[in-house]
């Protein structure tokens, strides 16, 4: 898969593991991160990962900053993203499975190097269900689009 990457400073070699990680399983990996150890503003790498995906540019997107937290928050503001910020496996692979989240979050500082390989690897493994699962989504895409939701009137 041609999977996008991005990170702020806090995150920079739990990104490079994760890079590495994906390249020697046979991933084409795009870094949208920074790579220099100064403070950087996650929105960036979460907008530029989002526009990525978004795009077709990757395939779908990792985005990694202290907590995970504010650089999903940015992903989410691009139209048709939905970026999971997880901390552990089951729900990595079950926001695939129920959610198609595209961007999967997670925080370097929350963690450890080996639980996130695994959050990695379920959701990639994952697969979407579809069904009354794409019912919610469409409602998700809705109030992105139009600021209501119909079924909540
Ligand atoms: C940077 O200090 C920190 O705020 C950032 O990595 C992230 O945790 C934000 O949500």
């Amino acid at each position: 898969m041609k999977i996008g990457i991005g990170n702020d400073h806090a995150a920079i070699d739990m990104k490079n593991e994760i890079k590495a990680y994906l390249e020697g399983k046979g991933h084409e990996v795009v870094d949208y991160g920074t790579n220099t150890r100064a403070s950087f503003d996650y929105p960036i790498s979460g907008y530029k990962v989002g526009k990525a995906v978004a795009g077709g540019e990757v395939e779908c997107g990792i985005c990694i900053c202290g907590t995970g937290v504010g650089i999903s928050l940015a992903a989410n503001k691009v139209h048709g993203i939905r970026a999971a910020c997880v901390s552990e496996p089951f729900s990595a692979r079950l926001t695939k499975m129920h959610n198609n989240a595209n961007i999967i979050c997670f925080g370097a500082r929350v963690v450890g190097i080996e639980v996130a390989k695994m959050i990695v690897d379920e959701w990639l493994n994952a697969e979407y269900e579809g069904g009354r699962h794409q019912r919610r989504i469409d409602m998700i895409s809705e109030i992105e689009q139009t600021q209501h939701l119909k079924a909540a009137e």
